[in-house]
């Protein structure tokens, strides 16, 4: 498999953590559909840490827990997949899982079968109790041989959390994604310290393996297993903005059957997501060096381009991108129509440079550029 885009989905930790079970799972998955998140690209369901008994059973093989899944995994698998959902689950490279359940150390090839006998779509790989004397990359090229081999299309999420130096093998290992981050808190705080971590891990990013910020926390407000302040409805915006022009997976992270209107208004906003989903998958660059009012830029199929302003500080702002800093020079002749992606407002025609209006603390303006020609 080769993933042209970055996944898009939602994953069970950030709100539920250790309070998972099939009841929920299925709840999700009817929510995902009803809500709109799946036509909206959104197609893997995944289900995170604790989902499985403390111990394996006679054969080594790894058990889903009795209590909260009672028609283990397959049922669940199946269920997901009548609502034309791909189904996610989660192991880990070291003896145990980070909430110390049975890892994959040293099981990688029968857990990766079961795996596939259950219809599984696509594994979050954790990197918890690795043993001392073991290089993580050769336990993630173990778990990759054996999912390449498992008879399945199994997407291959590694989540190492850009420790090690993983920017440099993790391609190496088949994975289609890998965490470039420590974990996500539902506060702003999280949010920025993630995003200027990424600065320099964007070469890294692109077509086959996504650079993987951590599930989304928008539409979280305090509450479930990350919540610590919680965000603001423009907070979230901004997040959701800069992951998705990031080319970081969208893994839903929030309650989906209880979202509110602005919440859905965020996760499904088309032209940002667009962004995201671009054909061509190039990775983003900051137009300057300023890590607190970062302006991003992103190439887009058919020429057009993707300007992302961000005031990542606590006063008002007003950031500007002369086009020379994009290629974009005064002897091109060409000029930028500028259209804003949140409010789909025509900004108009260009030339030079474009100066933000006041922008308030925490919030983005994100806009796609059309080239025509200067007049
Ligand atoms: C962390 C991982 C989280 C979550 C958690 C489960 O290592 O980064 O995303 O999966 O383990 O215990």
């Amino acid at each position: 498999m080769i993933k042209l885009t970055p996944p898009m989905g939602w994953n069970s930790w950030n709100t539920y953590g250790t309070n998972i079970n099939e009841e929920l799972i299925k709840e999700t998955a009817d929510a995902m559909v009803e809500t709109g998140l799946l036509d909206a690209g959104y197609d893997y369901l995944v289900i995170d840490d604790c989902w499985s008994e403390r111990q394996r059973d006679e054969n080594g093989r790894i058990v889903p827990c009795k209590e909260k899944f009672p028609n283990g995994m397959k049922a669940v698998a199946d269920y997901v997949h009548s609502k034309g959902l791909k189904f996610g689950m989660y192991s880990c490279a070291g003896n145990y899982t980070c909430a110390v359940y049975p890892g994959s150390f040293e099981y990688e090839f029968i857990d990766a079968a079961t795996f596939a006998e259950w219809g599984v779509d696509f594994l979050k790989y954790d990197y918890c109790f690795k043993p001392y004397w073991q290089q993580g990359h050769l336990l993630y090229k173990r778990m990759g041989f054996a999912l390449a081999n498992c008879g399945r299309d199994i997407l291959f999420s590694a989540c190492s959390w850009g420790v090690d130096e993983s920017h440099k093998w993790i391609k190496e290992t088949g994975a289609h994604m890998w965490r470039s981050t420590g974990d996500i808190v539902d506060s702003w705080k999280s949010i920025v310290d993630l995003a200027q971590k990424q600065i320099s891990l964007q070469p890294y990013n692109g077509q086959g393996c996504f650079n993987d910020m951590d599930m989304l926390i928008v539409g979280m407000h305090g509450k479930g297993n990350v919540a610590i302040d919680g965000c603001s409805v423009e907070e979230y915006r901004t997040h959701f903005s800069l992951w998705a022009f990031l080319n970081s997976p969208l893994m839903i992270g929030c309650d989906v059957r209880n979202m509110s209107d602005s919440t859905k208004d965020i996760l499904m906003n088309k032209d940002i997501i667009a962004i995201n989903q671009d054909s061509a998958a190039r990775q983003p660059y900051l137009a300057d060096n300023n890590p607190n009012v970062m302006t991003w830029v992103k190439p887009l199929e058919g020429g057009d381009v993707a300007i992302g302003f961000f005031n990542l500080t606590d006063s008002n702002q007003c950031p500007f991108l002369p086009f020379d800093n994009i290629g974009l020079n005064r002897s091109t002749g060409k000029a930028l129509q500028l259209t804003n992606l949140w409010t789909g407002e025509d900004l108009g025609v260009f030339k030079d440079i474009y100066r933000t209006p006041v922008m308030e603390p925490h919030t983005c303006l994100v806009l796609r550029g059309k080239l025509v020609d200067a007049k």
